[in-house]
């Protein structure tokens, strides 16, 4: 529609329509079949409510879509078609890796094609916008939902922000296949006090810049259409509360100009917050911090005709809003075509295509990380192997964000083992979790506990499977439930019982491979020690069995490295690798000075940092040359190694480059990437890599509050994980 026309438009509607298009509620209200994803309050909605909204939540596939949207516009004063919504975080019915596994792929490129093929299955099923990028930076592996960040560092988050933007919207929303993205959650929500859920977020100002914002920002540059407030506060106000965050942040110095949403109910939860008197006061002040569409709380259907009516809330402010919401519906092409791309056929057509299972393959082992491996990887067909642990007969392989995925197209590791060894016996061992309930959030009726008998039984079994084995492969990890949304834990380690069958194995035969299903890096200390190999999966997707098996057995080579760091000790949390020196650094050539900034009882360093994971073969990174010991503004400086394969297979090393400001007006991290380069090499093959440095690679938030580099020494590494140590230096002129 032609602008003036949409103008027109907005000058015809009521003020009670107007806010009706700024709320959003759930499809489970006009359609049975939908998802619910958040607390279903008693609606309190009236039947205007739901008549007026101007999106939808959770509707889930297309003849549905065509039915409401078809219902919606027969009956809305004006004909304004609904934006339908959806979280689709790593995939649709195809479903990828978690997003903490897309970010260890260290393939930006690769996250975006997932994005394209996600956006093609949901918009053929009707969905207009998805709630995705989630772009928080996470530190603590105590909140639930690192999964779906792609890690701790703000260099690494920002591609994938970018990647799964543009991923998901293309050139053009309006596009075929194409969904509208949605950069959440603004701002901080990964570092909630204690790594639990919905909790405070205190940041210094300059914290928040320089490692919390960077990821949302590259997602608005990349051209979101969406960004979604967070339900915690930042340093004592709410984010969908926060005018600083919303209006002098993001839409002042990022000037983003898209459709603000709040969470679900976030808006009522300023009063739960003590921020809000009561809901007129919650519609007032998320009015004044910006926010154009009201996720499920029904607070703006309520109270903004009257806050208007009353002066309290100008027209304009309604206005734009509106705007706003009436402009991405208009780029989407809605008020052409409502439906857009819904259509029972092209979801036939795409869902789990083949094309789709190949990438999600490709993309699950990529994903993966070698931990550990002396030699006992890959695996030969011919080996007697015992396949053992409640991960190998289980198709919940996709993670808590997966529920428009298709579990039945999802295969267990035993169902086809045939298809690459003849030695196929195994067991589960044990249940994954204990009775003494793991989990708050599932109950006896949703999770079988067998009894005490039954599973002294099954460990049994489980050893007598392991005594007659050559090698043991052990398929672990933590219960899907026990990562996602309001899943935070105080111990991230592998399930108890879980560890007991470990122990009661790796007794009778010590050849043993572990494959550690999670959403989030686990405390694996007594594992790495007793194990000959660790590949971490993560939540693999719709193809993640075949994607392990083809890893294990050598078909594939592992290239993944961690995107967040896994703890030698759960005390340590939250350890990330870009921490800042202090003034008395656990430095090698002071280990028998006491005072040092160290523990008593542990190593400052995570047991498996950053950036760290193995492939089949080896590699050897010569020292790092640079072409100068000189920077100056505007020029590029040149470093250089020579990475060699040492190995005896062809193998993909992802080197990646670190630089430490020296000394700044503000302490500087021990090193920090910006840069990495995936190189894959024959047995023998070496290959010189340079990385260009510039001047806008040492930018940071200084003393004074602005953003820019200062003059002065650096350290440069270059290496295959955080901890590496040789560095040359040049100068910042
Ligand atoms: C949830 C999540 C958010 C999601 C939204 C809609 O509470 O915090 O990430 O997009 O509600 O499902």
């Amino acid at each position: 529609m032609k602008e003036e026309k949409l103008r027109e438009l907005l000058g015809k509607m009521s003020l009670k329509e107007k806010a009706g298009q700024m709320f959003q509620a759930s499809g489970s209200l006009y359609d049975e079949n939908s998802v619910l994803t958040g607390p279903m309050k008693e609606s309190g909605f009236t039947e205007e409510n739901l008549e007026l909204a101007g999106s939808v939540i959770g509707v889930q596939d297309a003849a549905a879509m065509r039915k409401l949207q078809e219902r919606y516009i027969r009956q809305h004063p004006h004909g304004i078609p609904l934006l339908f919504m959806m979280d689709v975080i790593n995939g649709y019915r195809t479903i990828f890796p978690i997003p903490l596994g897309q970010g260890a792929s260290f393939a930006p490129d690769l996250t975006r094609r997932c994005a394209e093929a996600a956006a093609r299955e949901a918009s053929a099923s009707g969905i207009h916008v998805t709630f995705a990028p989630m772009a928080d930076l996470v530190r603590d592996a105590r909140w639930g939902r690192v999964m779906e960040s792609t890690g701790e560092d703000p260099f690494l988050n920002g591609l994938f922000c970018q990647a799964m933007v543009r991923g998901f919207q293309g050139d053009h929303v309006g596009e075929s296949g194409r969904l509208a993205a949605c950069v959440k959650h603004f701002a901080a929500y990964g570092a909630p006090v204690a790594g639990r859920d919905y909790n405070t977020v205190e940041l210094s100002e300059h914290t928040l810049r320089e490692y919390y914002l960077p990821a949302y920002k590259k997602g608005v540059e990349a051209g979101a259409e969406m960004v979604m407030t967070s339900f915690n506060t930042v340093n004592g106000i709410p984010a969908t509360g926060n005018e600083y965050l919303m209006r002098q942040i993001l839409r002042g110095e990022f000037g983003f100009d898209g459709v603000l949403i709040s969470d679900w109910t976030a808006i009522e939860e300023l009063i739960a917050h003590g921020y809000c008197e009561d809901r007129k006061d919650a519609a007032y002040r998320a009015m004044r911090a910006g926010v154009d569409i009201d996720m499920m709380s029904g607070i703006y259907p309520e109270w903004l005709c009257r806050l208007v009516e009353s002066g309290a809330v100008s027209m304009e402010a309604v206005d734009q809003a509106v705007w706003r919401i009436l402009c991405l519906k208009n780029r989407l092409g809605l008020f052409e075509n409502p439906y857009k791309d819904a259509g029972e056929t092209a979801e036939k057509k795409l869902f789990l295509c083949s094309e789709h299972r190949a990438l999600a393959r490709e993309a699950a082992a990529r994903s993966f990380v070698l931990l550990k491996n002396d030699g006992v990887l890959p695996l030969c067909p011919e080996t007697r192997v015992a396949w053992i642990g409640p991960y190998t007969d289980t198709r919940d392989l996709t993670g808590s964000w997966s529920f428009t995925g298709d579990k039945s197209a999802v295969s267990t590791i035993r169902e086809i083992l045939p298809e690459y060894t003849a030695h196929t016996e195994g067991c589960p061992g044990c249940p994954m979790l204990d009775p003494e309930k793991d989990l708050r959030t599932l109950t006896e009726k949703q999770m079988e506990f067998p009894s005490l008998a039954e599973r002294e039984r099954m460990m049994r079994e489980a050893e007598s499977c392991a005594k007659k084995a050559e090698t043991v492969v052990l398929f672990l990890g933590e219960h899907p439930m026990q990562s996602g949304e309001a899943s935070s834990r105080t111990k991230p380690v592998v399930p108890k019982i879980q560890m007991e069958l470990f122990r009661r194995v790796s007794r009778v035969n010590s050849n043993l491979v572990v494959v550690i299903f999670s959403g989030r890096p686990l405390e694996i200390r007594e594992i790495s020690e007793k194990a000959k190999a660790v590949l971490v999966v993560w939540l693999p997707g719709t193809e993640g069995a075949r994607a392990i098996l083809e890893t294990l057995m050598g078909e594939r080579t592992p290239e993944g490295k961690l995107s967040m760091s896994f703890p030698w000790d759960t005390g340590q949390i939250p350890v990330y690798y870009n921490e800042d020196p202090t003034g008395r650094p656990d430095l090698e050539e002071k280990k028998e000075d006491r005072f040092r900034s160290r523990y008593l009882d542990a190593p400052n360093g995570a047991l498996y940092p950053f950036g760290f994971g193995l492939t089949y073969t080896r590699f050897r990174v010569s020292p790092v040359q640079l072409d100068s010991s000189v920077l100056y503004p505007g020029e590029t400086l040149k470093a250089s190694v020579i990475l060699e394969n040492t190995g005896s297979r062809q193998g993909t090393e992802t080197l990646q480059l670190y630089i430490r400001d020296v000394s700044a007006s503000v302490v500087r991290p021990v090193k920090e990437l910006r840069d990495f380069r995936k190189v894959t090499l024959l047995p023998g093959e070496s290959r010189e890599v340079t990385f260009e440095i510039r001047e806008e690679q040492l930018r940071f938030w200084r003393a004074d509050g602005t953003f820019g580099s200062e003059k002065g020494r650096f350290q440069v590494f270059i290496g295959q994980d955080s901890s590496v140590r040789e560095f040359e230096n040049f100068e910042l002129l």
